[in-house]
């Protein structure tokens, strides 16, 4: 998935860092708090670590369920069948597709009635399936869909006219299953969280910046939980005033990060960040030093693509990836 702050392209440089820091991780306890597209726990799942991944968007819990608690090797032929519906009116279709009235183009026309028959269709037979092909088909919907959107690259604006990739028929296409001990995935808070879990090493993906995901992606945390909100406005935002992160603001990111450090239980914790990011280099480094010995890593990294797009102001292609690491 196209995600802010993906760490799909820097997983050689986490793995090669934290491994040189750490150790081999096979057998740890390895704690993915900010999950996003579970791109790193799964990663460190395969490596052999029992994984915990947390994310406070429902759409990231739904991938995780998959990618870190699903056992190796699930087999379903429910996909074939999924891809064989008729698209129907449903809540995507109404909400979010210029065809239906709505004033809103996040997708064509036929491929929110699509995407609306797979989804009610996974929800009508979930008892029959079972949890864990459940949540295969969900997380497969997420991201899948997503690769249809008609927008510049998240869901803060739609396109005026559909383009090429959203003009393709929407096909699922299952997630692949990853390899490893079956961890556990939360969707809450990582304040909260924090208190109740323990272990080798913690892995940390705060966003960087004040762009909020409850914001950015809030069409795919619809996709996900199917509760027909009351949407506002243009862009059709349902309510997200629980999930908006103190990690996004210049004026509580810095007291979260030491709130969420003081609890941590880890004897290894790292943490990205750029050079760009709320929180400067000598904020982090003085925070993390409190709670044990500091050390940082960098790598160069290809800017996200819709902060090419839509913040010309930057001038660098180019921004500095870090990596700091903590051990107690
Ligand atoms: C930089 S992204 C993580 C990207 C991830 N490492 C990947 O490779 O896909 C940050 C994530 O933190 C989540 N998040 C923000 N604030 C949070 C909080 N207070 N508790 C839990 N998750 C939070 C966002 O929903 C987002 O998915």
């Amino acid at each position: 998935m196209n995600y802010i702050g993906s760490k799909h392209s820097l997983l050689g440089f986490l793995t090669e860092t934290m491994t040189a820091v750490a150790g081999d991780p096979s057998g740890c306890d390895f704690a993915d708090l900010f999950a996003g597209t579970g791109a790193v726990g799964s990663a460190f799942r395969a490596k052999g670590c029992r994984v915990v991944s947390n994310d406070i968007q429902y759409y990231s819990y739904v991938l995780n369920r998959h990618l870190i608690e699903n056992p190796e090797g699930l087999e379903a032929d429910i996909f074939e069948r999924l891809n064989a519906l008729e698209g129907v009116d449903g809540f995507i279709y109404e909400n979010y597709c210029r065809g239906s009235g709505s004033g809103r183009n996040y997708f064509s026309d036929e491929n929110g009635r699509l995407c609306d028959a797979v989804r009610q269709e996974a929800e009508r037979l979930r008892p029959q399936l079972g949890e864990d092909v459940y949540f295969w088909v969900l997380a497969s919907i997420v991201s899948s869909i997503d690769k249809y959107a008609n927008t510049a690259s998240v869901y803060g604006a739609f396109l005026k006219t559909i383009k090429k990739s959203a003009a393709k028929r929407f096909v699922l296409e299952p997630l692949p299953t990853v390899s490893g001990e079956r961890g556990k995935a939360y969707n809450e808070d990582i304040l909260g969280l924090i208190e109740r879990v323990k272990g080798d090493i913690l892995y940390l993906d705060p966003p960087y910046n004040s762009r909020q995901y409850c914001t950015n992606y809030h069409v795919l945390e619809t996709v996900a939980r199917y509760d027909s909100p009351t949407l506002r406005g243009l862009t059709g935002l349902r309510d997200y005033s629980a999930q908006k992160s103190e990690f996004c603001s210049p004026r509580t990111a810095a007291s979260a990060l030491d709130r969420l450090l003081s609890r941590a239980d880890y004897k290894y914790v790292f943490l990205s960040y750029n050079n760009e990011g709320l929180l400067p280099l000598g904020v982090i480094e003085e925070i993390m030093k409190r709670y044990g010995r500091y050390e940082v890593f960098t790598t160069e990294y290809r800017r996200f693509k819709a902060d090419t797009d839509e913040n010309r102001t930057h001038k660098a292609a180019k921004t500095v990836e870090y990596l700091h690491c903590m051990v107690k």
